[in-house]
C-alpha cells in the first residue's frame, strides 16, 4: 500500500484521515448481492489508493458488508490496515455482544481494529455490561479497541467511567458542514481534549454536499472540488476523520483528494455559510 501522510491517531494507531464507509455495500437491512464485484473492486481502489481505513457492521447487508470488506482486503498487509465494525443492539449484553463479534470476524475472516456499539439504549446496564464484554474480547484477541457510535457527551463520559480495563478510544457520530452538532453540543471540544478519535459519518449528507456551488466556489482556489472541501472541513480538526461512503470509483479517488491540504481558517468560517 502506497503511504499516505495525512494520518490521524485511534488508540496509538495511525489511520487515514479519510477513511471508506460501506453502508449500502453488499445491502442495507438485507444483504444483496448484485454489485457484488463492483463494490470489492472500489474498496480495493482505495487501498490501492493508500487509504487504510474501513467502517463496516454486523447490520449492514446483515453480515453481507463484511464479507465483502473481508473479500475486498485480501491479499493487503493485514497490520496495516484499520477495519471498524459494529455490534447493533439487539446484540447487546455479555453473552450475545461475545457471540455477535465471534461471527463479524468469521464473515471478515480477520480481527477487528475497533469494535463499536453501533446506537445507545435506554438501559444503561445493558450498555455497561457490553462494554464489559468487549474488554474480554480485546483480551481474547478478537477486537484490538473499544469505541462507541452515536453517544451523546453525556452518555460518552458515563461509558468511559464504567470501563474497567481500557479506554473508549473512539466515538463516531454524524458529522458533516450542514449537521455540525458536534460543535455546538461541546462533543468535538471533549473528544479533543480525551484525544478521542471523532469519526464523522455521513460527511457528505448522502452526496448532496458534493453538489454544493459554494463550496465548489471555495474549492476552486485550491484546485478542489465542493466534496473534497465538505471532506476537508472535518479532518481539518485533528482528531477527526471522516468515512464517506462510496461505490465508484471516481468517487473514491475524488475523496482521497480531500487529503493531504487544508483550508485555511478563513475559508473554513466561510464553508460554514455555504450550507
Ligand atoms: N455509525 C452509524 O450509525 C452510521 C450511520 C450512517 C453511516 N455510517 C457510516 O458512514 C458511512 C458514510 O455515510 P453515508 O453512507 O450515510 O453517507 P455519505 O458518505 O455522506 O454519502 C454517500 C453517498 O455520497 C456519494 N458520494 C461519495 N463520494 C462522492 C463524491 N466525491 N461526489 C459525489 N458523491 C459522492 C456516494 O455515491 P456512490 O456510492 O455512487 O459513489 C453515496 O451515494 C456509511 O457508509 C457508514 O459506513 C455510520
Amino acid at each position: 500500500m502506497p503511504e499516505v501522510s495525512d494520518l490521524k491517531r485511534i488508540g496509538n494507531d495511525r489511520v487515514t484521515a479519510i477513511g471508506m464507509g460501506t453502508w449500502g455495500i453488499g445491502g442495507k437491512e438485507r444483504p444483496d448481492y448484485s454489485h457484488d464485484r463492483e463494490s470489492v473492486e472500489a474498496l480495493r481502489h482505495g487501498l490501492e489508493l493508500g487509504i487504510n481505513l474501513i467502517d463496516t457492521a454486523e447490520f449492514y447487508g446483515a453480515g453481507h458488508s463484511e464479507e465483502l470488506v473481508g473479500e475486498a482486503i485480501k491479499g493487503f498487509e493485514r497490520e496495516e490496515l484499520f477495519i471498524i465494525s459494529k455490534v447493533w443492539p439487539n446484540h447487546f449484553g455479555h453473552s450475545e455482544a461475545k457471540k455477535a463479534a465471534r461471527a463479524s470476524v468469521k464473515r471478515l475472516g480477520t480481527y477487528i481494529d475497533l469494535y463499536l456499539l453501533h446506537w445507545p439504549v435506554d438501559d444503561f446496564r445493558k450498555i455497561e455490561e457490553t462494554l464489559h464484554a468487549l474488554e474480554e474480547l480485546v483480551d481474547e484477541g478478537l477486537i484490538r479497541h473499544i469505541g462507541v457510535s452515536n453517544f451523546n457527551l453525556e452518555l460518552l463520559k458515563r461509558s468511559q467511567e464504567a470501563m474497567k480495563k481500557y479506554e473508549i478510544v473512539a466515538n463516531e457520530v454524524k458529522y458533516s458542514l450542514r449537521d455540525r452538532w458536534p460543535e455546538t453540543s461541546g462533543l468535538l471540544d471533549y473528544m479533543k481534549r480525551e484525544g478521542m478519535a471523532l469519526i464523522a459519518y455521513t460527511p457528505l449528507e448522502k452526496g448532496s454536499l458534493a453538489r454544493n456551488t459554494c463550496l465548489a466556489g471555495i474549492g476552486r482556489k485550491y484546485g478542489k472540488t465542493a466534496a473534497q472541501v465538505a471532506l476537508n472541513y472535518l479532518i481539518w480538526e485533528k482528531n477527526v476523520v471522516a468515512i464517506p461512503k462510496a461505490g465508484r470509483k471516481e468517487h473514491i479517488e475524488e475523496n482521497f483528494g480531500a487529503m493531504g491540504w487544508r483550508l485555511s481558517r478563513e475559508d473554513r468560517e466561510k464553508a460554514r455559510g455555504c450550507v
